[in-house]
């Protein structure tokens, strides 16, 4: 558990637009930043950033949430471990309470995980660079195959002792669970249950996830020639999806986006020997094929991706197919070929890094070209060979989802193959209407089989300009986005986390009063303790205070339980804001007076008769005073919004993120004072309003039932009955008059 005043402290530090910015690659446009949304096939930038809320949303999938959210969603941590990460990002000391054994319990399998892998890293690397024998045999090799030291501890690099169960000993040793050994394949158990370990004998790679955890190991062994595998690695577990890591994109990452290119190879040491040369914007494969989610990976950081083949590797052609992967991803792909006999490992080391690069500068093909001519070489004349590669070639084009591109691969194509560019398009718009076809059959079908969730997912779908692309481009590639600042979701009424909804809120949503009690927690969550109103007494009255009293004038009850607890909650952080808010005000007077002392002897120095500058210094200080309490009510404004978005349940957060992240409309340009209104100078008047439509809403309801139940009366000939629901009929009928004019009146009497 961590104490209020160290999350406090830690969400102080915590800059959000950082936080992101370490797995995803962020551009400014108006006040937000904004990138590919590292929680779905993102191919064009949906996700935002928004530094001034301190919160962040994908307004595609509806991701997101406080940098905790983030970190939480995109690392897999707990609420807790998230804070813990953010701490150690900004070097704040976490006072912890001392973990129960419940609690230590309770920790999930994936963080043992975790921790058993970095101890295992940490021993190996002790193994290789302390002890004799991973000296001579482990470091001795590394050196011999020219790794210097730097590169062997910037990646980790290790050594597993020969002794069978060194790691499975020491880890015990230290009071680690075999279970978890077990779980991350370090260790096996044999017939006669005992525990060996995996990777004995072999120099160890780890591979590091994109935010610098170990998830798995690569081992290979020394000697050659000997008819075991050359590399042994990690086995696929809760921590390790082999298809979603690439090696080295932990060191390569800020490379990656600084030189707005990503080399691509196939090996652990192809990535270090390029390392060592000073490229380091590079990452592996590992051997296989490329998958969608390391394609994914890479797209966070840069559009454009190079891959490097060996001279003579035989297994190009096999990989083509991965790489129209790349196209369909949106990315450019470029290919280079090293010279024969040469891969980049055995290459980097004959060359500096600029002549490295400049190699690859000069020999870059583009993927499609290189595929042509690749393909053609190995068809020569055979006309069913030619034919067959036209129609490969058409289908990569035909994937890639800009048309200008397309547009240009068609030309390059046409003048390649003799083919005549029609025939090749009027080719390739078959393959897209085909596929276009296809993929509106699933999504009716995911229609009528979709839940609530999913269908409150596309309500919430930005306004989006419409694509000016061909029709059927429209099927496949998401519009882009306006480019004004901040697409708003205007619906009100969804919450966009597909799946993320508890049972009673998506029972909540088909209650009638649902709209209007979700727009009062808005308010309440985004200005819950701002001065809303005077009151008769000269004090202020909070907008929470002013929605609580209304209510409770009434008896309304919020039919919805969590904003039940929100209204619970917000009355409880009373003492805490006040006192917040007496230690910011003592700062900021004495900073205010010293200002004021400073504008004071500035104005005294200048010439000008006395009463002139009587004058200035009244304004003078009469302005400092307004800023200061501006900057007072901003904090005001602020503080549930900062209090929910990093509240523990995230139920609660989550829908605070929702709230504060909606923009409304509502801002109109006042022609004659050239200002624009928004909805913070319109308080007054918006949240009186939001009031009565809720109580209006309950009576509309009221009256609703007592009609109905009317009728039943009337048929069965009840008097008595019908009386009453008569009498009951036309009061609540005087109600609605008597509170349509308090609002009117409320309306006129602005503060
Ligand atoms: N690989 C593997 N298992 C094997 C062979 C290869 O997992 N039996 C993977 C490793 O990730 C390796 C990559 O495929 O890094 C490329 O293979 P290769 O080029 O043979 O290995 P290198 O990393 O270049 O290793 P070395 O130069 O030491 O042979
Ligand atoms: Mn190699």
């Amino acid at each position: 558990m961590i104490d209020q005043a160290t999350i406090d402290k830690i969400m102080a530090a915590t800059d959000i637009v950082d936080v992101v910015s370490d797995f995803v690659s962020l551009r400014r446009r108006g006040a937000n930043y904004w990138g590919l949304c590292p929680f779905h096939d993102d191919r064009s930038p949906s996700f935002s950033v928004s530094p001034s809320k301190g919160v962040c949303k994908c307004f595609s999938c509806g991701k997101g949430g406080s940098a905790i959210h983030f970190i939480m969603e995109h690392e897999q941590l707990s609420y807790y471990e998230a804070l813990k990460y953010l701490a150690k990002k900004y070097n704040i000391e976490v006072h912890e309470k001392e973990l129960t054994d419940e609690e230590r319990q309770k920790r999930s399998d994936r963080e043992n995980m975790f921790v058993i892998n970095t101890f295992a890293q940490e021993f190996f690397s002790k193994s290789l660079l302390e002890t004799d024998e991973g000296r001579t045999v482990g470091l001795a090799y590394f050196k011999e195959r020219g790794f210097n030291e730097d590169i062997i501890r910037k990646f980790g690099l290790g050594y597993s002792p020969e002794k069978r169960d060194a790691l499975a000993q020491e880890a015990q040793k230290r009071g680690y669970k075999i279970d978890y050994l077990l779980k991350t394949g370090l260790c096996r158990e044999n017939q006669n249950h005992n525990i060996y370990d995996l990777f004995s004998g072999r120099v160890m790679f780890p591979v590091y996830s994109v935010s610098g955890k170990v998830v798995a190991f690569g081992g290979r062994i020394l000697k050659s020639g000997v008819k075991i595998s050359k590399y042994f690695n990690s086995p696929e577990s809760d921590i390790y999806h082999k298809s979603d890591e690439l090696y080295g994109i932990y060191q390569a990452k800020r490379a990656i986006e600084k030189e707005r290119c990503c080399y691509l190879v196939e090996g652990y040491t192809d990535v270090l020997s390029m390392h060592q040369s000073g490229i380091e914007n590079v990452v592996a494969s590992s051997g296989t094929a490329l998958t969608h989610g390391q394609i994914r990976l890479i797209h966070r950081f840069t559009d454009n991706i190079t891959v490097l083949y060996d001279g003579d590797a035989p297994g190009i052609k096999a990989s083509l197919r991965g790489i129209d992967l790349i196209l369909q991803e949106g990315l450019n792909i470029k290919v280079v070929l090293l010279p024969d006999g040469e891969d980049p490992d055995s290459f980097s080391k004959s060359q500096s890094a600029e002549s490295f690069t400049r190699y690859i500068k000069e020999h870059e093909t583009d993927f499609i070209r290189f595929k042509t001519q690749l393909l053609l070489e190995d068809a020569g004349e055979d006309p069913i060979k030619r034919a067959a590669i036209i129609s490969n070639i058409v289908e990569s084009i035909s994937l890639i989802p800009d048309a200008i591109v397309r547009s240009v691969y068609v030309q390059e194509c046409s003048r390649l193959l003799q083919i005549d560019e029609q025939v090749l398009l009027s080719e390739l718009n078959k393959r897209r209407q085909h596929r276009a076809e296809q993929q509106a059959t699933r999504s009716r079908y995911n229609t009528t089989t979709a839940t609530s969730t999913q269908q409150s997912t596309t309500a919430t779908q930005p306004t989006q300009v419409p694509p000016a692309h061909t029709a059927t481009d429209s099927t496949e590639t998401p519009p882009p986005h306006a480019l004004d600042d901040v697409p708003a979701p205007v619906d009100t009424e969804a919450t966009s986390h597909p799946g993320g909804d508890s049972f009673s809120q998506q029972i909540a949503r088909y209650s009638p009063l649902e709209k209007y009690e979700r727009e009062i927690i808005r308010y309440i969550m985004r200005y819950g303790y701002r001065n809303l109103f005077e009151t008769a007494d000269g004090s202020w009255q909070k907008v929470w205070e002013y929605i609580v009293e209304e209510l409770s004038i009434d008896s309304i009850e919020l039919s919805n339980p969590l904003y039940r607890k929100i209204i619970e909650l917000t009355a409880a952080q009373r003492e805490h804001e006040a006192q917040q808010l007496s230690q910011l005000r003592s700062e900021w007077q004495a900073k205010a007076r010293q200002q004021i002392d400073e504008a004071i002897e500035q104005i005294r120095l200048e010439s000008g008769d006395i009463a002139e500058k009587q004058k200035k210094e009244a304004k003078a200080q009469e302005q400092i005073t307004r800023a200061m309490d501006e900057e007072l009510q901003t904090f005001e404004t602020n503080f549930l919004e900062r209090y929910f978005t990093t509240y523990p349940d995230s139920e609660i957060s989550l829908l605070a993120v929702d709230l504060v992240s909606e923009k409304y409309q509502l801002s109109k340009v006042h022609t004659k004072f050239q200002k624009v209104e928004t909805e913070t100078d319109r308080l007054w008047e918006l949240i009186p309003r939001a009031i009565y439509e809720l109580k209006n809403a309950i009576l509309e309801q009221s009256i609703k039932q007592i009609q109905e139940q009317l009728k039943e009366a009337t048929q069965a000939k009840d008097d008595q009955r019908v009386n009453e629901l008569i009498e009951q009929n036309v009061e609540l009928n005087r109600v609605r008059t008597t509170l349509a004019k308090q609002i009117g009146d409320r309306i006129i009497s602005p503060r």
